[in-house]
């Protein structure tokens, strides 16, 4: 499919197989969980309307971080009384959308958040549904930059610090979720299963004190395989998750992102350049950073594969982008057959935290996304023109 596409549309670009994204949707049913669960996909992996839409058909809800989510979950069709927002610094007009659309739960992060939700749910006339993110003190032991549940970190609130007594006394808003996330890309499946007997305690201990706690937010973080990274063990995750849920009724919601569509997507790209530089091969990519900065930012090193290339000589690249930056990399050293310009790379995995994490740096425009099942495709973003980098700018 993916040679097809290359010779109907012009590189970069992102293509997702729905195959696999149903595939995941699938497997995360089938694992047996003997409590009642729902699924809400973590939007910000792929924020793409056809994505969210297609989550909404498999009856998944939405997690959102920012009224922009919001608007885009509400748009994919989602009700939003299966949307959750979670935010560590939410502008008040992220709240106040949250509270009009009474979505199913605002999980504050900070105490500081419950004063606006009253105030505005009172103006309203409404009553607001709301959880406590809760910050354990576990360090999830995955990549620092997206490890989100240890103290020190901005997530969450310490238990120590929520007044539980005040929060249940409220006249317009109603205490209804405790959550937890303590990172991303965890490959650990006893840091998760630790992470949810911290917060089913919690709420064990309140319930002794006379609050009532329906829902449990046990986040996302579910890994998938990458260089240096084993996909989740979730026989043992589901197995111990199992025992932990016995004799508690509590709602529990999961929020994966990563686990649902990043192996369904790929960033092809064309090799622009080849040059010498000292002892390096550098193949100069028409993709860049603007385009997928987890490279760069994380350094992580990305699947690839040569789209069509019968060379047995392999010698060692640099993949670098093409944007003004020394740290525009993809893959340092990587071994591929012998490249040639004009020859298509396929970045494999990229399907969450790629085009999601995209910008226009160096005023490129976005690229084109595509969905594919089977031998049928449609294009579910079109590449920015130029006008439309110029959109919003008043000169
Ligand atoms: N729930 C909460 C509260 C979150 O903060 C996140 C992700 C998720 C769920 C979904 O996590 P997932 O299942 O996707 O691991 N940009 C980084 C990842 C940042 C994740 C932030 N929070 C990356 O490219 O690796």
């Amino acid at each position: 499919m993916i040679e097809d596409l290359t010779k109907t549309y012009e590189t970069p670009f992102y293509c997702y197989d729905q195959k696999i994204i149903q595939g995941k949707i699938d497997f995360l049913k089938s694992l047996n969980l003997n409590f009642n669960y729902s699924l809400y996909f973590s939007v910000k992996a792929n924020p793409n309307l056809a994505i969210i839409n297609f989550f909404k058909q498999n009856n998944i809800g939405a997690t959102v971080v920012s009224s922009g989510e919001l608007f885009k979950a509400i748009r994919a069709g989602i009700n939003p009384s299966n949307i959750v927002i979670n935010g560590s610094s939410k502008n008040e007009f992220d709240l106040k959308y949250a509270i009009t659309q009474k979505i199913n739960c605002i999980n504050i992060e900070n105490i500081q958040e419950i004063d606006l939700i009253e105030s505005y749910s009172k103006e309203k006339n409404l009553k607001t549904n709301f959880g406590v993110r809760i910050n354990p003190g576990i360090d999830a032991q995955t990549i620092d930059k997206i490890s989100t549940g240890k103290t020190g970190d901005k997530f969450g609130i310490e238990i120590e610090q929520i007044d539980f007594e005040k929060l249940a006394k409220l006249n317009y808003s109603n205490l209804k979720a405790l959550s937890i996330h303590i990172g991303s890309q965890i490959t650990n499946y006893n840091k998760l299963i630790e992470s949810y007997i911290a917060l089913i305690d919690l709420a064990n201990n309140l319930k002794n004190k006379g609050f009532e706690i329906e829902t449990l937010n046990f986040g996302g973080g579910f890994s998938i395989p990458e260089e240096g990274y084993k996909s989740l063990d979730f026989k043992m995750w589901a197995e111990e998750l199992n025992k932990i849920m016995k004799n508690n009724n509590y709602k529990i919601i999961f929020e994966p992102g990563r686990f649902l569509v990043a192996e369904s997507g790929s960033l092809v790209t064309k090799v622009n350049y080849i040059k010498k530089s000292g002892s390096k091969n550098i193949a100069l990519l028409d993709s860049s950073f603007s385009e997928y900065i987890r490279p760069a930012f994380y350094n992580i090193n990305p699947m690839v594969e040569v789209l069509k290339n019968n060379s047995q000589n392999k010698i060692k690249y640099d993949l670098a982008g093409g944007v003004c930056e020394t740290s525009d990399f993809f893959l340092r050293d990587v071994e591929l057959p012998i490249l040639e310009v004009g020859e298509f790379l396929i970045f494999k995995n990229v399907g969450a935290y790629g085009s999601s994490m995209s910008s226009t740096y160096n005023s490129r425009p976005r690229p084109l996304e595509i969905l594919f099942k089977n031998n049928d495709h449609r294009v579910i973003r079109s590449k920015d023109t130029l006008e439309d980098l110029c959109n919003n700018e008043i000169m």
